[in-house]
C-alpha cells in the first residue's frame, strides 16, 4: 500500500510539476509513478496510483490536499448533507482511473499483476464527517452514537458507489482489489460489525462474481480478526501490532495474509532490516498464502536503499521458505 510516493526521487520529480490531485487525474503520469516501485524496488505487484478519497469528490464533496493532508471544507454531519451526496456513474465521474488501469495493463504486459483499490465505507465516512484526517475521530463517534441512522444512510450511499467503482476497475483490467478500512480499528467488535463489516460484506458479495481476489486491510485489526474472518475476502492485510503467526492461526487456513513489517523498521540500517524481515517470514510459518508487505504505508522520509534492502531480504528468506 502506498508503495509509490515521496520517499522516491523519481516520484518527487513528477510532483514538482503537478499537484497530487492533478497527478491522480493524469493517466499517463499516474501510470508512470505506479511503475516506479517495480523498476526501483523490484516488487512483485503494481498498485494503481490514485487515492481512496477521489470517489467522495465524485459523490459531491469537494476535496483538497494541503500541507497537512486531505481536507473536506464542508464536512457531512447531518441528514440533509447525506441526502445531497450522489451515487455517481464511475465511468463518467472517474474516467482517469480506468484509463490509468488500461495503460498500466498494457505497459506491464504480464510482468506483474495490477491491484486496484477503494476505501471501505467506514473509513471513507470518517474523512467526510471529520473533514480530514483525525486523531480521535470525535465527530464521527458523536454521529455514530447520537444519530446512527444518519451515519448508516451515509455508509449505504458510499457502499453503492464503491460497488460500482470496484466492478468498473475489474472490468478495466485490475487483477486484484484491495479495500482499505484503515480506521475501522478504532471500533470495538460490536460497532465494527454494525458500522463497517456489514458494508464490507455487501461489497464483497457483489464482487464475488467478478472472479478477482479481494484483499481487506485495517489498521489495528488485532481485536477484530474473528469478525474480519466473515468479511468474504481472500486476503487480510495485517498491521505490525500483532504476531503474524498468531493472526494466521486465528484467521484459519482459508485466508491468505499480507504484512506486516512496521514501516518505521525501515529506519534501521539494512542489516537490521534484513533481520526484521527474516523474523516475520519465520513467524508467518512457511505455508503458502503469505504476501510480504509493510503493516501500513511507507513513510516519506524512508531512505530508498532501505526499501530495496527489505525487498532483497524478502527474496532471500522467502525463497528459502519455499524450498523448505
Ligand atoms: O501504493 C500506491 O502507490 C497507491 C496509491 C495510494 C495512495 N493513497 C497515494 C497517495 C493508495 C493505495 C492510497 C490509499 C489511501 N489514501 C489510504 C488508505 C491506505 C492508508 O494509508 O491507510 C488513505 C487513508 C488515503 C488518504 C490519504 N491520501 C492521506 C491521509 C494522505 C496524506 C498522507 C501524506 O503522507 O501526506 C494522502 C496522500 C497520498 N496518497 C500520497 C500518495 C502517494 C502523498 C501525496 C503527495 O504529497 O505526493
Amino acid at each position: 500500500m502506498r508503495q509509490a510516493g515521496r520517499y522516491m526521487k523519481e516520484y518527487r520529480e513528477v510532483r514538482e510539476r503537478v499537484s497530487f490531485i492533478e497527478l491522480c487525474k493524469n493517466p499517463e503520469l499516474a501510470a508512470e509513478v505506479a511503475l516506479q516501485p517495480l523498476d526501483v524496488l523490484g516488487v512483485d505487484a503494481a498498485i494503481l496510483f490514485s487515492d481512496i478519497l477521489l470517489i467522495l469528490e465524485a459523490m459531491g464533496a469537494p476535496l483538497e490536499f494541503g500541507e497537512d493532508g486531505p481536507r473536506f471544507d464542508s464536512p457531512v454531519r447531518d441528514a440533509a448533507a447525506v441526502e445531497r451526496l450522489r451515487v455517481p456513474d464511475p465511468a463518467e465521474a472517474l474516467p482517469f482511473v480506468f484509463e490509468t488501469i488500461r495503460i498500466l495493463r498494457r505497459e506491464l504486459a504480464g510482468r506483474a499483476p495490477l491491484i486496484g483499490f477503494a476505501g471501505a465505507p467506514f473509513t471513507l465516512a470518517s474523512y467526510l464527517v471529520e473533514g480530514g484526517t483525525s486523531k480521535n475521530f470525535l465527530e464521527l463517534k458523536r454521529l455514530m452514537f447520537t444519530e446512527p441512522a444518519v451515519l448508516h444512510a451515509m455508509l449505504e450511499k458510499i457502499t453503492l458507489a464503491t460497488i460500482e467503482y470496484l466492478k468498473a476497475q475489474a472490468e478495466a483490467g485490475a487483477q486484484a482489489l484491495q479495500l482499505f478500512d484503515t480506521w475501522a480499528g478504532i471500533l470495538g467488535p460490536g460497532d465494527y460489525r454494525e458500522f463497517a463489516l456489514e458494508y464490507t460484506k455487501r461489497i464483497t458479495d457483489s464482487l464475488r462474481g467478478s472472479g478477482v481476489p479481494l484483499i481487506l486491510f485495517l489498521k489495528g485489526s488485532a481485536g477484530l480478526l474473528d469478525e474480519i474472518k466473515e468479511a468474504g475476502v481472500d486476503v487480510v492485510g495485517l498491521d505490525w501490532k500483532q504476531d503474524i503467526g498468531a493472526a494466521r492461526a486465528r484467521l484459519g487456513p482459508g485466508l491468505a495474509v499480507q504484512g506486516n513489517l512496521d514501516p518505521c523498521a525501515l529506519y534501521q540500517p539494512p542489516e537490521r532490516i534484513r533481520e526484521s524481515v527474516r523474523r516475520i517470514i519465520e513467524r508467518a510459518g512457511g505455508a503458502p498464502g503469505h504476501i510480504f508487505n509493510l503493516g501500513h504505508g511507507i513513510l516519506p522520509d524512508t531512505p530508498v536503499e532501505h526499501a530495496i534492502a527489505m525487498v532483497e531480504a524478502v527474496r532471500e528468506f522467502g525463497r528459502r521458505g519455499k524450498s523448505a
